[in-house]
């Protein structure tokens, strides 16, 4: 009852209405805010993580120029169905280093944040030359201009060098710079020598996508982009208690 008293005393009287809010606010703020200056990052180290090779590189590049997201989220959310139709929910940690991510909400087409390693390169190479030659009520349109043109990425090293300034760590992985161009021809290449590459960017698939082993076209790179999606987290080793801790 007394408190009821004070409380009218409080919201009658304009000066202490606003000292009352303005204390709130502060020390609301200040609950929220301080905690976040104590920790390095929001966002959690997570094993396995690494910057697109050159290759892969050449090829987001061509997924966002050909405006792919405008059908297609890279962002599986922490609910059951999109859990059992695409896998373990999206991490922050797994787009840290997309500028600019691709997480998206519009859904014309699945979510690809876990496409990698779904289907086969030549899959890819028929899906997206047209699509209904392997999904007949598929609406995607085709691609096949990516086929047709030889690609080369002699800037790939500048791309890098840009990423680098918004905190994507290249300059940490050995020879990265000075094998940028090498790295984007092995990976592409079958019978290439593949030891320093996947020294460098583990995990990454390497070989022939596009069906044509001697030339590199736009086709490679936006295969092998695609084949890397969400598959540089080992998720039979992932425990997300621990990645938390890490930080
Ligand atoms: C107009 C909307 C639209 C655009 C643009 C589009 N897609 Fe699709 N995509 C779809 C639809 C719908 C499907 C499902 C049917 C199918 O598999 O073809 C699909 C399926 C896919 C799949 C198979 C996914 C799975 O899990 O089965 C891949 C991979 C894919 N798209 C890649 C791409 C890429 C790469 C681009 C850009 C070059 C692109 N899409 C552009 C609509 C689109």
């Amino acid at each position: 009852m007394s408190l009821l008293k004070h409380h009218a005393k409080i919201e009658t009287n304009a000066l202490f209405l606003t000292v009352g809010i303005f204390l709130t606010v502060i020390i609301g703020g200040i609950v929220e805010i301080v905690p976040l200056f104590t920790i390095e990052s929001t966002i959690e180290k997570v094993e396995g993580v690494r910057p697109y090779t050159p290759l892969e590189l050449a090829g987001r590049n061509i997924y966002v120029r050909e405006g792919c997201y405008n059908c297609h989220s890279q962002m599986v959310r922490p609910f059951r169905d999109e859990m059992e139709r695409y896998g373990h929910y999206s991490l922050a940690a797994e787009s840290m280093y997309d500028h600019p991510f691709q997480w998206a909400s519009k859904r014309t087409g699945p979510d690809l944040a876990r496409v990698g390693g779904k289907y086969s390169n030549d899959w890819h190479r028929r899906h997206l030359i047209n699509p209904r030659d392997v999904v007949p009520e598929s609406i995607m349109p085709g691609y096949p201009h990516l086929l047709r043109d030889a690609l080369a990425f002699p800037d790939a090293a500048a791309h890098m060098k840009t990423l680098e300034l918004v905190g994507v760590p290249y300059s940490k992985i050995d020879g990265a710079y000075d094998n940028a161009v090498a790295d984007f021809e092995a990976q592409a290449n079958p019978d290439a020598d593949h030891t320093a590459l996947l020294a460098r960017y583990p995990k990454a698939v390497v070989g022939d996508f596009d069906g044509q082993p001697g030339t590199i076209t736009e086709m490679d790179a936006l295969i092998a982009y695609l084949q890397v999606l969400g598959t540089m987290v080992d998720f039979t080793q992932f425990d997300p208690a621990k990645a938390n801790a890490i930080r």
